[in-house]
């Protein structure tokens, strides 16, 4: 089966590969494998203070086409909200990279990959208004 154009430059040139680090607060990360094939995708993204999604990483074991879906949609995030980064529908990026039926799937996989980094996220946020380090390092300990 022949990749579309598309596809063939984001599987040759990947945009975005890499990791985010997993435990920092402004970092969502989402992991999400496909039952069908076997292919798994982590998807990363890096919100900043404004809501804003600034930097996203991918890494994709997977086929071409998820590896492109992937590589696509670290770019459409860049700059979005996170609501606008969760309206991104499979069904466009399957567009966006002409995606045979049998390879919708691999699209929904990079929809759900965003869904969970968001929802990783903000299920950090919710955890608890923990302390942040400098409100930690304001606390003189007390003396026994
Ligand atoms: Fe399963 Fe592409 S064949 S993600």
């Amino acid at each position: 089966m022949a990749y579309s154009e598309k596809v063939l430059d984001h599987y040759e040139n990947p945009r975005n590969v890499g990791s985010l680090d997993a435990g920092d607060a402004g970092v969502g990360t989402g992991m999400v494998g496909a039952p069908a094939c076997g292919d798994v995708m982590k998807l990363q993204i890096m919100v900043g203070k404004d809501g804003v999604i600034e930097d996203a990483k991918f890494k994709t074991y997977g086929c071409g086409s998820a590896i492109a879906s992937s590589s696509l949609v670290t770019e459409w995030v860049k700059g979005k909200t996170l609501d606008e980064a969760l309206a991104i529908k499979n069904t466009a990026i399957a567009e966006e990279l002409a995606l045979p039926p049998v390879k919708i799937h691999c699209s929904i996989l990079a929809e759900d990959a965003i869904k969970a980094a968001v929802a990783d996220y903000r299920s950090k946020r919710s955890a608890g208004d923990l302390p942040s380090a400098s409100e930690y390092a304001a606390c003189e300990p007390e003396a026994a």
